[in-house]
């Protein structure tokens, strides 16, 4: 009987002690994420993520998977993956050594501080948005080849060489592909005056072949990166472009290179992140919201309740300012970092959080250091079998970048000088405010928000993380972190779970639509939060990476999109 007591004892303590473990206030069963043992790619198409995790199973490390899956998803998923483009990785190297590269696009020489104006003086956003003329110096064929020159273990020809069959043999359409397709047909039409690959009509299930970009990956085997650069694709790229107006020259092409930064490191609880450095704003955002909201228990307070929504809220909106002013090209402006993401500085940012009523942009701004001188895009996640971890976000900037598409090349060119701020004070395509710090100037690079991180536990990896999205890139990548931390989610449900973002300005919080109690929204606004549930955009499609307490990985592929986990 006795027995019986302590076994019943011990059943009702471990039982509870289960239950704090997942706070989840869901009716739902948790949704696990594939698990593998050994690596795992989880990235927007199943055909990357494959492409990757073979890569891996043929002994390739994962910065050897990373240019494998990155043209994979440039021939796969031209939405965002690309080669007119540019990008950020951070990686964790299986001895702990951390490190970051900036492949971001960079300003054209002829480029300058009011290009985008007219002769009011006010933005043509149309300018920075689509065609020739919103195109920066594309960095992701340098990227790739600079991480494979530094950590690379096979050869670009054993790299490339399923990537070259992808484009040859062709992939299969999905239903969310052949939407977006429709969606964006005019546009193309309209922007590259004449058809193009993609405007074509295509229907899911169709297999689409892009021989033209086999064609150019097939010179870039023979070539390297100064084929792109200096060679026939440059010089093809470059008549193009010049041709629709633009002003990218060869000299630009043969200016660019990808830049080694040292990614961003901060502290939550016990968690160390690593995260991106400027030109993105993702790593010092991320770092000051988190340590903003560091000492408030929303583990209590619980996932997506009025509590959490408004410390969270009240943090993002913070940063966001900061972001607004102080952010830019660290090679043209200076940056307060160290000051920025400090305990004290963001303390007495928080300082006038009142739980009772809503913080107004409008009674906000940056921050004051003393002696201070002054969604598209798509992340993929892999961890090898050897313990190495990467974590890279690439984009074109909005969906098919400028939807300019080079026929002989087979691939679309990126609109990222629209994240410059073409007229400090007025807002870009996601509706971002910057300054000075961040106004054009010949060769800079636009700020960004991609925020590709990593979290280490207890001095091991945890976690890889990242997602598309603009401007909600940051708040998505905090808020799967969060869900896992402080929620016991899984990671496939941290990523699955609805989201909300705010960023400054404009001043409403935005929220996934249907999938927030309809009580919090209402006590929020009770509060003055402006609330908005219409908005179609998505708020990230976040793919990540968890280690498990056993060592496996779990792979979080968001549902928003046809992300896959793959892994062996
Ligand atoms: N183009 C989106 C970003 O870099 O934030």
């Amino acid at each position: 009987m006795r027995i019986l007591y302590v076994l019943l004892l011990i059943i009702i303590v471990s039982c509870k002690k289960n239950q704090e473990l997942p706070v989840v206030k869901t009716e739902k069963k948790p949704v696990i994420g594939v698990i593998e043992k050994n690596a795992m790619v989880v990235s927007a198409r199943e055909e990357a993520s494959k492409i990757g995790r073979d890569i891996l199973k043929k002994g390739g490390n994962a910065f050897d998977a990373m240019v494998a899956t990155e043209m994979a998803l440039a021939v796969a998923y031209p939405y965002a993956g690309n080669l007119g483009g540019g990008g950020f990785m951070v990686y964790r190297k299986a001895d702990g050594q951390v490190g970051a590269i900036d492949y971001r696009e960079k300003a054209p020489l002829a480029a300058f501080k009011d290009m985008y104006l007219d002769e009011n003086g006010d933005p043509i956003s149309e300018k920075s948005q689509l065609g020739a003329m919103a195109v920066g110096v594309p960095g992701t064929i340098a990227g790739i080849f600079e991480v494979h020159k530094k950590f690379g273990t096979l050869s670009i020809e054993e790299l490339l060489t399923p990537v070259v069959a992808l484009a040859e043999d062709g992939y299969v359409i999905t239903e969310m592909q052949e939407k977006r397709l429709h969606h964006f047909k005019e546009l193309f039409l309209e922007t590259n005056k004449d058809t193009i690959l993609y405007a074509g009509t295509i229907k899911a299930k169709d297999t689409l072949k892009n021989v033209m970009l086999g064609k150019t990956l097939r010179r870039i085997i023979e070539n390297g990166k100064d084929e792109f650069y200096k060679g026939e694709t440059g010089r093809k790229l470059v008549d193009y472009l010049q041709s629709k107006g633009g002003i990218i020259t060869m000299e630009d092409l043969g200016k660019y290179e990808a830049k080694w930064r040292n990614p961003i490191q901060f502290s939550y609880k016990d968690l160390n992140i690593i995260s991106m450095s400027p030109p993105s704003s993702g790593g010092v955002c991320l770092a000051q919201i988190m340590k903003m909201i560091e000492p408030y228990d929303l583990k209590s307070y619980g996932h997506n309740t009025l509590k959490s929504i408004q410390v969270i809220t009240e943090a993002e909106r913070r940063a966001y300012a900061d972001r607004s002013f102080y952010l830019g090209d660290p090679d043209f402006v200076k940056i307060p970092i160290d000051t920025l993401i400090s305990d004290s500085y963001l303390a007495d940012r928080m300082n006038n959080f009142d739980p009772n009523k809503a913080t107004l942009s409008t009674d906000l701004s940056y921050g004051t250091i003393p002696g201070y001188e002054s969604s598209e895009t798509t992340h993929y996640s892999i961890v090898d079998q050897f313990g190495n971890a990467i974590s890279v976000t690439t984009t074109l900037n909005g969906a098919y970048g400028s939807k300019l598409y080079v026929p002989e090349l087979g691939f679309f060119l990126n609109n990222e000088m629209d994240d410059f701020s073409a007229k400090p004070g007025t807002p870009n395509m996601f509706g971002l405010l910057g300054a000075e710090a961040n106004a054009i100037a010949p060769e800079k690079r636009m700020l960004s928000s991609m925020t590709p991180t990593l979290v280490e536990k207890e001095g091991k990896l945890w976690m890889s993380v990242g997602t598309p999205g603009g401007s909600t890139i940051i708040t998505s990548v905090l808020q799967t972190i969060l869900n896992v931390k402080e929620f016991g989610m899984s990671m496939q449900d941290a990523v699955n779970a609805p989201r909300f973002h705010h960023q400054w300005l404009p001043d409403v919080v935005i929220f996934e639509p249907n999938s927030f109690d309809k009580k919090v929204i209402d006590s929020l606004k009770a509060k003055g939060y402006k609330t908005n549930e219409e908005e179609t955009r998505v708020i990230g499609k976040v793919d990540g990476i968890l280690v498990l307490p056993n060592g496996s990985l779990e792979g979080g592929a968001d549902r928003r999109g046809d992300d896959t986990a793959v892994g062996f």
